[in-house]
């Protein structure tokens, strides 16, 4: 890694603005799930006011946590390290700050027209054209932006890291585009099961090639720099980058095992799902053994202990999902809440986790001074790891019961009062991360504005 030189201070500005909107909207993200969470176990309780039924807050919760959150994290993170392993400053500081408002006003968009029952209700492709356009404009102006910033390097060698921003921006802002079926305006879908194919094409690209690759970017940046050890191989990390690239692009179709889509992609869905072992072990082989013999560093640092341990939930989730894609496997496990535990090992174990350690390491370095408080952040990183287990385990069990049940003919709300107290224990360990989020925010806020400069 060529990070050794100190060149002016630059993306500073939008490196905070990211920082400080994944912070607010992780609050909103989690309290939106939390009370989806509640409505599941007290239907009643919101007595169907229509803007929070469960149908309008769940997808307000999923597009958060995606767009609002985790991405923002990712890309503060981005912010600072990019103009510094390219040794020049970023293309344009005002742009970055522009992006950082239309980001922010994209989201509230979002979930005013979610709120008010406008959707085209595809899932991750709820939002409507208008605020599609402009999650369009977003990733252009963020391409732009970092691509311009390469063109004018003065690094001669584009670290990984590098080719990972770029590639995760320019393969969203396209398959978003396409996924979101952007020239039919109205309904912003095709017919039929050419529809099913696309959408999913799109929804595992948002893991895949979106939180996926801006997540191992800043895992490649945060690892060694925190360890001060050279990355152990430069050619095992585009090994992995570019696996990644050829392989997740065919998975989508592994989200339709159970729909009537040709017998040849669904093969190819499962062969390249269960090939993702490739890309996965690269990546973290890599990152651990950079970080072998050097785990004290690591726990020295509360940003790269996060990032660490969201390496370790990347494992746990890659290998759970090669499993689901095998059709046996999926018989029982499909459409219920499995897939939901490992959509959160995922988005916020592995993503979020990483997420929140990019926010934590730039932020001493953007402020020029110590974190407000380690002690809040260790804080959050035990609530949110107790809640990210927590979650896995109930929400498995949870799946395995529903699972089991409906492939012996049982019919679904039979088995809602068996799952009922695990959804209670979701619940509580949801208002556990809500609560996180909060501290997390506290934190944030205080280094960046009211920081005495001198707490540990
Ligand atoms: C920032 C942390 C979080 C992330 C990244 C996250 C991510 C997600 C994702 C990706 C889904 C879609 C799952 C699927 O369709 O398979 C989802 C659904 C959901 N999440 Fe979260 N979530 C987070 C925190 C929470 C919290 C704190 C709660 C509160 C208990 C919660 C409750 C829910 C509920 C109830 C659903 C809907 C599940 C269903 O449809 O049955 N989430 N979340
Ligand atoms: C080797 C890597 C992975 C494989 C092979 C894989 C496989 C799968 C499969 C087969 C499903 C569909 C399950 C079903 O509907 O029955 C699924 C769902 C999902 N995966 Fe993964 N997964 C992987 C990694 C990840 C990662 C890293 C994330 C997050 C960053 C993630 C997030 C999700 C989410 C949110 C869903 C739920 C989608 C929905 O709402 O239905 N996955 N995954």
């Amino acid at each position: 890694m060529t990070d050794t030189e100190s060149p002016p201070p630059s993306g500073h500005l939008s490196a905070k603005g990211f920082c400080l909107t994944s912070a607010f909207w992780m609050t909103v993200a989690t309290f939106m799930g939390l009370l989806g969470a509640t409505e599941l176990i007290a239907p009643d309780l919101t007595g169907n006011t229509a803007w929070i039924v469960f149908g309008r807050i769940r997808p307000i919760h999923v597009n958060l946590v995606l767009f609002g959150f985790v991405t923002p994290g990712l890309l503060g993170a981005a912010f600072y390290f990019f103009p510094r392993l390219l040794r020049t400053t970023i293309y344009s500081e005002k742009l970055g700050v522009v992006t950082v408002l239309v980001w922010n006003a994209t989201l509230v968009a979002t979930v005013v027209t979610l709120a008010a029952g406008y959707t085209q209700a595809r899932e991750y492709a709820e939002m409507i054209w208008p605020v599609d356009m402009m999650v369009v404009l977003v990733f252009s102006l963020l391409i732009v932006n970092f691509l311009m910033t390469v063109r004018q390097r003065k690094e001669p060698v584009l670290y990984v890291s590098v080719w990972y921003v770029c590639a995760g921006l320019v393969l969203t802002a396209t398959t978003y585009a396409l996924g979101n079926v952007i020239w039919k305006p109205d309904s912003g879908a095709l017919i039929g099961i050419p529809d099913a194919i696309l959408l999913w094409f799109y929804g595992h690209n948002v893991f895949g090639l979106l939180l996926t690759p801006l997540s191992a970017a800043v895992a490649y940046y945060v690892i060694p720099r925190a360890c001060r050890a050279p990355l152990y191989s430069h050619t095992l990390s585009l090994l992995g980058f570019w696996a990644l690239l050829v392989i997740y692009t065919h998975v989508g179709t592994h989200h339709l095992l159970q729909v009537p889509v040709p017998t040849w992609l669904k093969v190819v869905a499962i062969v390249d799902s269960v090939a993702m072992v490739i890309p996965v072990m690269a990546f973290l082989i890599n990152i651990w053994y950079t970080a072998r013999g050097k785990l004290g560093e690591i726990h020295a640092d509360i940003g790269a202990k996060f990032v660490f341990t969201g390496t370790i939930m990347y494992f746990f989730v890659s290998i759970q999902g090669s499993m689901m894609a095998l059709p046996q496997v999926q018989r029982v496990t499909h459409f219920n809440n499995w897939v939901v535990a490992h959509a959160h090992i995922g988005v916020l174990g592995f993503a979020g986790m990483i997420a929140l350690g990019g926010i934590y390491y730039v932020l001493p370095k953007i402020t020029g001074k110590p974190l407000y408080s380690r002690l809040l952040a260790d804080f959050q990183y035990w609530m949110v790891l107790i809640g990210i287990a927590g979650f896995a385990v109930v929400l498995t069990i949870a799946g395995l019961i529903q699972g089991h049940a409906w492939i012996n003919g049982e019919t679904v709300y039979r088995v809602l009062p068996q799952i009922h107290h695990y959804y209670v224990t979701r619940a509580a360990l949801g208002l556990m991360i809500f609560t996180s989020a909060l501290l997390g925010l506290y934190n944030v806020i205080r280094t960046l504005f009211f920081n005495p400069g001198d707490r540990s």
